[in-house]
């Protein structure tokens, strides 16, 4: 099926949420290159609506020729924040250097009538604006600096937003969307939920790979991308689970029991001894983390030759559960030249497709993880499974200070599962993001019996976020969190305190390490 709403790609960190947001209006929508877009439109193809994204560049230093997009005026446009100064800029109305930009949350005035209505307050950034409207164009709203903050064409299906109406933060953002689509731009409905899961199905089965390996780890984006791929392609993924020796107890069970009830064709790998020799002594956070990534590619490498070896068919893709943030994160997705910038890079088997020459399989890169887990919910997968709580690819080892010990595994591993117990029994598992202990290998003061003694330390870290990007404490109860210090102080051996960190991110991110 053809999209309805073609995206055109300036290089915004948010064009993904605009699809998003298209979707939850339910059309089907494209994200296109400029190339792409221009093409298809000197082609004659003609969409129901063209979004012109935002983007990082500015219209003074842009010398590309945007005419296509503008070309046939019956075609509705929205151009937000960039696309908006370009439509501006386009049309023959002028955009001025700020001297100040607006960033962040701004209050709006909506000046006409027929649109979203009143004072509101919306996401902005951008240092440029429009200082005057091309002709047949009127101001609809304007910023509390008095900037022109949304422009439409009195007659034509032209619409401009300074501001980020996709982003979670711009109050009536979806209203502003759905009176484009609906009232301008008068897209028909032509998406449903249901249809993301026959389109993913559609493209997996267009790149048609022969033989797939998946490194699974057993959560919700490996598990979801395995499944899809394996109901598409029937017998062409082999999963392997390496075991490196840092997993907490839920996670063993958790994967013995995947084997058990999913139809996936999952390999357990125990390589615990080899991370755990290599990582002997080893104290530096990057150091460790390093060490886990090459010796993760060195294992399933060796799994992934012997297996075809022993069956004779190569692998040609490397499946990953890569999700839109982890995309956004490390680079530009689509787009313009690379022109959104780089934040920082989760990822846990880089090396590994280009050492063994396959090509990269990640059918979820354009999902939100919410929307990750109702594509789960739509293959059936088990509602538990799919609300897990992260765990980081380097496992427990980022979360045991300093030197990375059998004891200290073990001792982490024991307050993991009294932290798990308490989380499930008393209902708070599922209304919090993230939580685990973090061992601190800080000797303190105790009374234990009648006698002192010289112990270590556990903290609890547990956090609400909506991406991992940003994150709140976790606000529990004081008995909660004094009826699990009290189980870890009496039944982990070695432990005599128990702290809470109170640390958001920023500025403290998420895992110690
Ligand atoms: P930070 O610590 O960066 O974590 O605030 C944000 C989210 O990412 C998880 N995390 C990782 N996940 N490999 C992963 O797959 C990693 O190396 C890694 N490091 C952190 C972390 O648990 C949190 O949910």
């Amino acid at each position: 099926m053809k999209a309805s709403v073609w995206i055109v790609d300036f290089g915004s960190q948010y064009t993904q949420l605009i699809t998003r947001r298209i979707r939850e209006l339910s059309r089907k929508s494209e994200i296109l290159t400029i190339d792409t877009a221009r093409t298809r439109l000197k082609g004659g193809e003609r969409p129901g609506a063209l979004i012109l994204s935002g983007g990082p560049q500015s219209v003074f230093l842009d010398r590309e020729d945007y005419s296509a997009f503008f070309s046939d005026a019956t075609l509705p446009i929205l151009g937000v924040c960039y696309g908006m100064q370009l439509m501006a800029q386009t049309s023959g109305g002028k955009v001025e250097r700020g001297v100040q930009g607006e960033y962040g949350k701004s209050k709006i005035d909506v000046l006409a009538s027929g649109f979203p209505k009143g004072q509101s307050t919306v996401w902005m950034s951008h240092s440029d604006h429009v200082i005057q409207l091309p002709e047949g164009y009127q101001v609809i709203a304007r910023s509390e600096n008095r900037l022109v903050a949304a422009m439409a064409h009195e007659t034509l299906p032209r619409v401009g937003i300074q501001f980020h109406p996709e982003v979670h933060h711009s109050e009536n953002g979806m209203q502003w969307l759905s009176w484009f689509l609906d009232g301008i731009a008068k897209v028909k409905q032509d998406w449903t939920e249901a249809d993301r899961l026959k389109d993913l199905t559609a493209a997996v089965k267009t790149v048609n790979p022969k033989r797939v390996l998946c490194a699974f780890s057993g959560g919700v984006d490996s598990l979801v991308a395995a499944t899809l791929v394996h109901r598409a392609l029937p017998g062409r993924v082999r999963c392997i689970f390496v075991d490196n020796g840092l997993l907490r107890e839920q996670d063993t069970g958790h994967l013995k029991m995947l084997q058990e009830k999913t139809e996936l064709d999952i390999e357990w790998v125990d390589a615990s001894e080899l991370f755990l020799s290599r990582l002997s002594g080893v104290s530096d956070p990057e150091q460790k983390r390093k060490i886990i990534g090459n010796t993760f590619i060195d294992v399933l490498e060796d799994e992934s030759r012997r297996i075809e070896k022993k069956d004779g068919t190569p692998f040609d893709y490397l499946l990953q559960g890569t999700i839109y943030p982890d995309v956004i994160e490390s680079s530009s997705p689509h787009g313009v030249s690379g022109k959104s910038v780089t934040i920082k890079s989760h990822h846990n088997v880089g090396g590994l497709p280009e050492r063994m020459k396959l090509a990269l399989l990640e059918p979820l890169r354009f999902l939100f993880k919410d929307e990750v887990r109702e594509l789960g919910r739509d293959l059936g997968l088990d509602s538990e499974w799919l609300h897990r709580h992260p765990f980081p690819g380097p496992g427990l080892a980022v979360r045991i200070m300093g030197d990375v010990t059998r004891a200290r595994i073990d001792c982490l591993k024991r307050a993991d599962s009294i932290l798990m117990n308490e989380l499930r029994s008393s209902g708070l598992y599922a209304s919090t993001w993230q939580a685990f202990p973090v061992f601190l290998p800080v000797k303190t003061v105790g009374v234990k019996g009648d006698g002192r003694v010289v112990e270590e330390v556990i903290a609890l870290r547990a956090v609400n976020s909506v991406d991992g990007m940003t994150a709140t404490i976790t606000e529990f109860p004081w008995s909660f969190l004094t009826s699990v210090a009290s189980r870890i102080v009496n039944e982990v051996p070695g432990i005599t305190r128990v702290v809470y960190d109170l640390t958001q991110k920023p500025p403290g991110t998420i895992e110690w390490e």
